[in-house]
C-alpha cells in the first residue's frame, strides 16, 4: 500500500535540505559566478528533481525500447541553463537583505546529474546559455562533481542552438526531458520550440504569467510592449489573449489555457503547475508537456499530485523554512 504523502511542511523542509546540500557542494567550484532568485525558485527545482527521479526510473535503459519509435538513448536539454549554483535571497525586506539572509541552491543541470537513478543516468546532458562566464561555471561543476555524466555545453542564443539540438536527437535516436527555463518573454519566442516540442519527449517550461499579465495591461498603451508580446506569444495566442485583455477579463487561468492549447498542437497531454510567491500571488506557471504512450502516460498521475501539492504551498513557506536550515534561526516561525 502506499504511504500518507508526506505533510506539507515536512515534504518541503526534506527537499530544502537536501537541495541545499548539493547546493553547498556546487558551490565549492568558482564560488563567484551564480545565478540569484527569489524563495520561491526551489519550488520549481523540487518539481524538476521529483521528475527526473521518476522519468529516469521509468525510462531504465532496458525500458527504452519498449514504448516505441526504436529510442536508444535518453538525454535532458537544459535550455537557459544558468551557472549550476542559485543563491536564493530570502530577506523578508531590504534592511534584512543587508543581513545576508540567502541560501545556496543547486542549478538544474546538476539537478538533472544528481537525482536521476543510479542506474538508470541520462545518456547525454545538453546545456544552452548565451552567458558564456555562467557556462564556463557550469562546465567546471559538472566536471568537478560529475566527471563521468556525458555532457555537451552550448554557449549562445537558445533560438540559434534549437534547431541543431532537434536535429541531434532525432539523428540519435534519443527520447528528451527538457527544462526550458524562461528569463523573460525576448528570451524565446514560443514558436520556436516548436522544433524541441515536435520531438519525442517531455518538457517543462516556466513562463512568467504575473508578468505577463502585467505586460498586458501596459501592452494595451505601449506599442513596444505590444510588439515584444506579440513576438513571444504568436499571433493566434496573442490575439486571443489582447481581445479578453480589452474586455478587462484577461485573468492567469485563460492566459494557461490558452498557452496550454498552443502547446497541445505538439503534446496530446498538457498540465500546469502553479508556483507561487506568496499566498495569493504567482510567480510563473510551469507548464508540462507530454506525448500519450500506448496504455497511458505514467506521469501524468505524479503531475497531478505536484500540482496539488504547489496550489498549497508558496516562496513564503520556503522562505520560513530556510533561516532555520541555515542556522540563522532555531525554530521555525
Ligand atoms: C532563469 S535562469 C536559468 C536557471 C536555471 N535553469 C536553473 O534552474 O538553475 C535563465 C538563464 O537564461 C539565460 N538566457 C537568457 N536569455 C537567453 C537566450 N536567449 N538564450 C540562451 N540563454 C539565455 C541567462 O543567461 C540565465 O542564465
Amino acid at each position: 500500500m502506499a504511504g500518507r504523502p508526506k505533510k506539507d511542511e515536512q515534504y518541503l523542509e526534506e527537499h530544502l535540505e537536501t537541495l541545499t546540500k548539493l547546493g553547498t557542494k556546487s558551490r565549492q567550484v568558482m564560488p563567484q559566478e551564480y545565478n540569484t532568485f527569489g524563495p520561491w525558485t526551489p519550488l520549481k527545482l523540487i518539481v524538476l528533481k521529483n521528475y527526473v527521479d521518476v522519468y529516469t526510473k521509468i525510462l531504465h535503459r532496458e525500458r527504452l525500447g519498449s514504448i516505441g519509435h526504436g529510442f536508444k538513448s535518453k538525454v535532458f536539454i537544459d535550455v537557459f541553463c544558468g551557472s549550476g549554483l542559485n543563491k536564493i535571497d530570502y530577506a523578508p525586506n531590504r534592511r534584512a537583505k543587508d543581513a545576508q539572509l540567502h541560501a545556496w541552491f543547486p542549478g538544474s543541470t546538476l539537478i538533472a546529474s544528481e537525482y536521476a537513478s543510479h542506474d538508470s543516468k541520462f545518456d547525454e546532458i545538453i546545456s544552452i546559455d548565451k552567458d558564456k562566464r555562467k557556462l564556463d561555471a557550469l562546465v567546471s561543476r559538472m566536471r568537478a562533481l560529475y566527471a563521468s555524466q556525458p555532457f555537451l555545453p552550448l554557449c549562445g542564443r537558445a533560438e540559434d542552438k534549437l534547431q541543431e539540438v532537434g536535429t541531434k536527437i532525432t539523428q540519435e535516436k534519443a527520447h528528451y526531458l527538457a527544462l526550458v527555463d524562461y528569463e523573460d518573454i525576448k528570451s524565446l519566442r514560443l514558436d520556436i520550440l516548436e522544433s524541441l516540442l515536435k520531438e519525442r519527449g517531455d518538457v517543462f517550461v516556466t513562463i512568467l504569467a504575473s508578468g505577463m499579465l502585467r505586460c498586458f495591461g501596459k501592452s494595451l498603451e505601449s506599442d513596444n510592449s505590444r510588439a515584444t508580446l506579440r513576438r513571444f506569444l504568436t499571433g493566434d495566442v496573442f490575439d486571443a489573449l489582447e481581445s479578453k485583455a480589452l474586455d478587462g477579463r484577461l485573468d492567469i487561468s485563460y492566459l494557461a489555457s490558452e498557452i496550454a492549447s498552443k502547446f497541445r498542437q505538439h503534446k496530446e497531454i498538457v498540465e500546469w503547475i502553479p508556483i507561487r510567491k506568496g499566498s495569493n500571488g504567482y510567480q510563473y506557471l510551469m507548464f508540462f508537456a507530454v506525448s500519450e504512450t500506448s496504455g497511458g502516460n505514467p506521469f501524468v498521475k505524479m503531475i497531478n499530485g505536484t500540482k496539488d501539492r504547489m496550489s498549497r504551498i508558496s516562496g513564503e513557506n520556503v522562505a520560513k523554512i530556510l533561516p532555520v536550515l541555515s542556522g540563522v534561526q532555531r525554530r521555525i516561525c
